[in-house]
């Protein structure tokens, strides 16, 4: 036996015991980490200085340089100049995208920008890091898949759970039929805030809101419509539908093998009336997809998880996935994975379900621990990444198909193969959004 496989053998019970995962998947994920390509430092330029835009780019200092910031609130683009020392700012991003020396763009801007800052950069022949959800409508999905496969630049999408172990677990074990054939996914997603009734206010000097609000409708200012709790408002998302639906249904389609299709039909209700004058996105709805297979996929709000993802109620349900079949079910959220046989009693578990090897013979999905690290990998070896442009439409498309049913308040039937409702004009107005000119497509 060799040095280093005598090392690895050694650290996998730490591992095992500190991700509570069992010792031969660890095993099985320390003999498959390949060494990241090779290459020079991927000059990435951040559009979207905000919290999360932030983040990425910190994460991504690991594998490149952030040589170029970019964003329409000019206090968060002077932060971001000062977090990364030496980079060029911009508050248009096209000129940014001017840059030659940029090999690649993380996009962190807010939902309803994803679509056209990621098309123009791919069109520039920048790869793309854009965060979740990928786009605002079905619609810009189709248009952004169609430039990726014109253009090949790489494009992730930031569902970071598909590098997560659990989930990769989840997925592995579910696909080989470890719990039978699956007939119901459960998914819970943390409830979103009901606020209001919200003042308009003066804009802020150093903001351009008519760019930051871009195709959506104008409307005076309000604060709260803006950082971070844009996502609470239909005009620029789709409550945590969108926010949470777009990581823990994607990995339903990752499970169950359904990546590249959709349900036949969705059935939608929100649960509590909106605040008027406050935010309009529903803080707490229930959904039912039902695929062409006749798999089950229930959505639903849970009140007793934080928005952020944390305990609120520690005795509630909180936010995560559980898969039934024939033969157990599967509870996997951050973290954290359990299995047990009899779907009625969660506390009853089975660790053997998640002990037992799979064989080597078994089909794994593709392995990535580092979701960033993934993307950049694929920069500089031109591969497909985790979570490519055709995913992470399909993973949106479940959240918009998601928000319809509940705006409608009705089934609705889906054609996941022309990506249209059925014989449901007023259903199929919701596939694509009108957009204010200028911010249209024929700006990028
Ligand atoms: N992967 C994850 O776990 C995760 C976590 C949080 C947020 N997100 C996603 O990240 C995105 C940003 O979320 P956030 O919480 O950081 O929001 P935020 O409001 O803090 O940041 C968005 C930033 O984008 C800027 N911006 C808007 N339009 C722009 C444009 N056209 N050009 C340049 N800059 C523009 C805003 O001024 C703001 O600084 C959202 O799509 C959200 O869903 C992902």
């Amino acid at each position: 036996m060799t040095t280093s496989r005598r090392s690895l053998l050694k650290s996998i019970p730490a591992i095992a015991a500190a991700t509570a995962l069992p010792a031969w998947f660890v095993e099985e994920t320390l003999a498959q980490q390949a060494a990241p390509a090779a290459g020079a430092p991927v000059r990435i330029g951040l559009i979207g200085c905000g919290g999360q835009g932030t983040g990425d780019a910190v994460n991504a200092q690991r594998h490149g340089q952030i040589v170029a910031v970019c964003d329409v609130d000019a206090g968060h683009l002077a932060n971001a100049k000062k977090r990364f020392a030496g980079a060029e700012g911009f508050s248009d991003f096209r000129k940014l995208l001017e840059k030659k020396e940029l090999d690649a763009v993380i996009c962190g801007t807010v939902d309803h920008w994803h679509t056209l800052v990621s098309m123009a950069a791919m069109k520039a022949g920048k790869d793309v890091y854009c965060e979740k959800p990928l786009t605002l409508t079905i619609d810009e999905g189709k248009r952004l898949v169609q430039v990726q496969k014109e253009t090949k630049c790489v494009l992730q999408t930031g569902t970071q759970q598909r590098s997560s172990m659990h989930f990769r677990l989840a997925a592995d074990l579910i696909r080989n039929g470890r719990i039978g054939k699956v007939d119901k996914v459960e998914v819970w997603l943390p409830a979103g805030l009901r606020g209001g009734p919200f003042k308009t206010s003066e804009v802020p000097k150093e903001f351009d809101f008519d760019f930051w609000m871009g195709q959506t409708p104008k409307v005076d200012y309000v604060k709260e419509r803006t950082h971070f709790s844009f996502r609470y408002w239909w005009d620029y998302s789709g409550g945590t539908m969108t926010d949470w639906g777009a990581h823990h249904n994607d990995i339903v389609g990752w499970c169950l093998d359904l990546d590249r299709t959709g349900p036949a039909s969705i059935e939608g209700k929100q649960l509590v009336d909106m605040i008027p004058g406050g935010y309009t996105a529903a803080s707490e709805y229930e959904v039912l997809y039902t695929y062409p297979n006749g798999i089950k996929h229930y959505c639903k709000s849970t009140t007793a998880s934080e928005w952020h993802g944390g305990v609120k109620d520690p005795k509630g349900q909180q936010h995560g996935l559980k898969f039934t079949g024939s033969e157990g079910w599967i509870w996997v959220t951050r973290g954290v994975i359990k299995a047990g046989n009899n779907p009625d009693k969660m506390d009853d578990l089975n660790p053997d379900l998640l002990k037992k090897p799979l064989p080597d013979d078994a089909k794994r999905v593709v392995v990535s621990n580092d979701h960033m690290g993934n993307f950049v990998d694929c920069v500089r070896t031109r591969k497909d990444p985790i979570c490519n442009a055709e995913t992470g439409h399909r993973s949106a498309s479940i959240a918009h198909l998601g928000v319809t049913a509940i705006r409608l308040g009705r089934k609705l039937s889906w054609d996941p193969v022309k990506e249209d409702y059925i014989n449901d004009p007023e259903a199929s107005k919701y596939v694509a959004r009108e957009m204010r000119k200028p911010y249209d497509y024929s700006m990028v």
